[in-house]
């Protein structure tokens, strides 16, 4: 086989066969592949797309390039959740307490935030002690322990997506749905879990904008977990603004507490009720994610939910006194209220300009170096639906004290951008514009 008949065979619009995707990736890995021929063969991909068996041989293909986790030593189906990454997209820190105490087992691998999306290791880390960093072993002990464990995923997965990530970097070919879908499946499908509920965001502050691509991503998924025997559903959810009222580190771990206690924003509370009801259905607990609700809802009236992030917290060695006493988390030196001068109703929130003020006033990060303020970031007072009058205050933004003079105002003058003001009343957006079964509809 040589990679050039490959290239050759993909650029003219062929399928490729799972030997041929296996030797590229294989001899990639092993730096047998040159990167030019895989960038080639990059850019084919992204002008010729794949068929359903190439994404899942691609996906295969890379799943094997590296260790994978077993977590069979823990009783039960296990069932993790992906989010393709939103703004303020706080349901992790909610959903893994709430489906452990309904007694289904949370092993869920997160990553950190880049860009204007934010990560669950970095909110996570915000609470004082809290340890990310498990090894394998350590992990599962957890997991069957206290029935949940939210751990940074260990560096030896899937090493052929980091080595084609970074090509796809630079040349322009990350925006591939095949690439995509096989790139997150594979990390998936590398951690162990039975089944996955994916969380596909859509929208302004999403990496796809548009409804019909993030359906066909969410199809493209669920087909290739289904295939590998996971069962997977997707779900398509809006990420034109941001999720709930907090974006920040810390911010958001307040939020996620006060959800836990059933006092949280009505879009998170209700899109963690929706995922956490598809991991009890995934998890044959119920027979219809709907049926789940009620569960769910019982779970939070009663503190049981709550109570288990307490265990989850002390369990990882951070401060679980944060959950009686926000004042023990990182606070920002500097609280800043955003009035507007219009009246009307708020017609829309732009979540990526959102984000990208978060991550100026460093609740993200610009590049994998920047070092991030647990206590900034963004809180929401009025979000698209709601009634504004002149002198209203929209936002208040938490703000180390760093940020000051022009680049606060810099930073306060796009946050105004982002929201538009009308007149006449938008009502509130949807929030779950669409769903995938485990069959890829
Ligand atoms: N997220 C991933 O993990 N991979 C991609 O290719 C795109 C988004
Ligand atoms: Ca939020």
């Amino acid at each position: 086989m040589r990679a050039y008949e490959i290239i050759l065979k993909k650029r003219n619009g062929l399928s490729l066969t799972r030997e041929e995707i296996n030797y590229l990736i294989e001899g990639f890995v092993q730096g047998a592949v040159p990167d030019y021929q895989v960038s080639a063969l990059a850019m084919a991909i992204y002008f010729r797309g794949m068929t359903e068996e190439e994404a899942a041989y691609l996906t295969e293909a890379m799943v094997h390039s590296g260790e994978t986790v077993s977590l069979e030593a823990i009783p039960g189906i296990k069932v993790d959740k992906h989010s393709s990454g939103g703004v303020g997209d706080t349901t992790t820190l909610v959903l893994a307490p709430l489906v452990a105490s309904a007694g289904v087992p949370v092993a869920k691998f997160s990553g950190r935030g880049l860009g204007h999306t934010g990560g669950t290791l970095d909110k996570l880390e915000s609470i004082p002690g809290f340890q990310t960093a498990m090894s394998t072993g350590e992990f599962i002990t957890a997991v069957k322990n206290i029935g949940v464990a939210v751990a940074g995923q260990t560096e030896s997965l899937v090493p052929a997506d980091k080595k084609l990530y970074a090509l796809r970097d630079v040349t322009a070919t990350v925006d591939s749905l095949p690439l995509i879908a096989s790139s997150i499946m594979s990390k998936k499908l590398a951690a162990g879990a039975d089944s996955l509920i994916l969380d596909v965001k859509c929208g302004d502050g999403a990496f796809l904008k548009e409804k019909d691509r993030a359906l066909e991503l969410g199809s493209m998924m669920a087909n290739i977990g289904y295939k590998a025997g996971r069962e997977t559903v997707a779900i398509i959810t809006a990420m034109d603004q941001p999720l709930g009222r907090a974006v920040g580190n810390a911010l958001e771990v307040k939020e996620a507490i006060l959800t836990l206690r059933g006092e949280g924003p009505p879009d998170l509370t209700e899109l963690c009720l929706v995922l956490a009801g598809w991991m009890l259905c995934l998890a044959g607990k119920v027979s219809n994610s709907g049926e789940g609700r009620e569960i769910l809802r019982e779970l939070i009236a009663s503190g049981k939910a709550l109570r288990r992030l307490e265990e989850l917290i002390k369990n990882q060695h951070g401060n679980a006194g944060v959950i009686e006493d926000f004042s023990l988390l990182p606070q920002a030196g500097n609280i800043v209220g955003v009035e507007t001068a219009e009246q009307g109703y708020v017609a829309r929130l732009g979540a990526e300009a959102i984000g990208i003020a978060a991550m100026a006033l460093g609740a993200g990060r610009e590049s994998k170096e920047t070092a991030i303020d647990p206590a900034a970031g963004i809180t929401i007072e009025k979000k698209v639906g709601d009634r504004v009058e002149s002198g209203d205050t929209l936002v208040f933004i938490h703000a180390g004290r760093n940020i000051t003079g022009d680049l606060l105002t810099q930073i306060r003058d796009r946050v105004l951008a982002a929201f538009e003001i009308r007149e006449d009343n938008p009502g509130k957006p949807p929030l779950v514009l669409d769903s995938i079964d485990r069959k890829g509809r």
